[in-house]
């Protein structure tokens, strides 16, 4: 019988592509999500990559009385992915009683009812935020670097949902756990039939840049020029959506079938190589053959000047590694803006 999962926010971007995996790997999925910021309509794209519907639920998951009812209407979960939460670290500054109530309440609510259910893992989304600015010796960033002081509210609810686990776990749950600190996840299925979808004026790169690639913006603003780097733009580590979502269904497997005797583990999901933002404008030209108007301007209060991953970790104990080019996840990510063009979504 196939084993089924519970992915939490999965109509969201990640949340999307996971289950795809998920569903290819021969794993049910339930998925529950409020569709605060995602689309009923991301199901008819994953049952068109599958042939597989999902069963889904319409809920908040800071409801628990309700999570409860869902999980008794659609019983057999045997493990849990965790990617619901508000995730815009702006607004995150402005509304952070928003972010604490809705990323800390739903890990608690989820990891109190882990047992009744008689699950047997959870797989939690995290940040390379947790790293703040690395120190130079530290890049690129294994899991050992130390944690530095949350640079915003959003930030602050992943360190804080780490140790929830943490706390959970020592305190003897039944169950296991695997973190996965994301670096910055960007691409579509290369179907297009999946993708982000960001609301309103995107703020981050990618979608900005795609966006202005199409002409809905009239250019890409580089936030800044003069950090200490060789082109004196940032430097982050792009890991394609699909690599990302083939993570978690490794790290939920190896829950499952008891391949580690931790109980808690943690890995850094990333390629390991660090691009700039001038680098990736000019990759994604090359890629596409389609020109970004840019122009540089200050830089952006809050930005990291440079991180990237240290993947060894996950590439050795998990078995994973990303696998797609950064030309071949950034034409992913233009093909799928022309799918939404094309449904006159975007
Ligand atoms: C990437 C680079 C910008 C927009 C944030 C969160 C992180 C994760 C992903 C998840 C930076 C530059 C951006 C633009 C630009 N969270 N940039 N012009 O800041 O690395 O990470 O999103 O949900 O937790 O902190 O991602 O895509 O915003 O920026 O020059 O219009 O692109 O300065 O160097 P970031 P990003």
């Amino acid at each position: 019988m196939k084993k089924k999962i519970l992915v939490a926010g999965g109509t969201g971007y990640i949340g999307s592509h996971t289950t795809v995996e998920l569903q290819q790997a021969g794993y049910d999925v339930l998925i529950i999500d409020d569709l605060s910021n995602s689309n009923i309509e991301v199901l008819d794209g994953i049952e068109r990559i599958t042939g597989i519907r999902p069963e889904f639920v319409q809920l908040d998951l800071k409801d628990k009385e309700g999570t409860r009812k869902a999980l008794q209407e659609h019983p057999g979960v045997e493990g849990v992915i965790l990617f619901a939460a508000s995730k815009a670290v702006g607004e995150s500054v402005q509304q952070p009683l928003k972010y604490y109530r809705n990323n800390i309440t739903t890990l608690i609510n989820i990891l109190e009812l882990m047992p009744e259910f008689n699950m047997k893992g959870i797989v939690f989304s995290s940040s390379c935020t947790v790293y703040g600015q690395p120190d130079p010796e530290n890049l690129p960033v294994t899991e050992n670097a130390p944690i530095k002081p949350a640079t915003s509210p959003y930030g602050n609810t992943k360190q804080i949902n780490e140790e929830i686990i943490r706390d959970t776990i020592h305190a003897g749950a039944p169950f296991k756990s695997i973190i996965l600190r994301y670096f910055n996840p960007i691409g579509a299925h290369p179907t297009a039939e999946i993708g982000e979808l960001p609301n309103g004026v995107p703020q981050n790169l990618i979608p900005y840049l795609v966006q202005t690639a199409i002409g809905i913006r009239k250019e890409l603003s580089v936030f800044g020029d003069d950090y200490n780097t060789p082109d004196g733009s940032c430097i982050r580590d792009y890991i394609n959506v699909v690599d990302l979502a083939k993570a978690h269904v490794v790290a939920m497997n190896r829950m499952l079938e008891n391949k580690s005797d931790d109980k808690m583990e943690i890995f850094n999901l990333g390629t390991g190589r660090g691009v700039s933002v001038l680098e990736l404008v000019n990759t994604f030209e090359k890629a596409t053959g389609v020109k970004v108007p840019h122009k540089i301007v200050g830089r952006r209060e809050g930005d990291i000047e440079q991180v990237w991953a240290n993947p060894e970790k996950a590439n050795n104990v998990l078995g994973w590694k990303a696998e797609e080019s950064l030309e071949d996840t950034l034409k992913s990510a233009w093909n799928w803006q022309l799918k939404l063009r094309e449904r006159g979504i975007q």
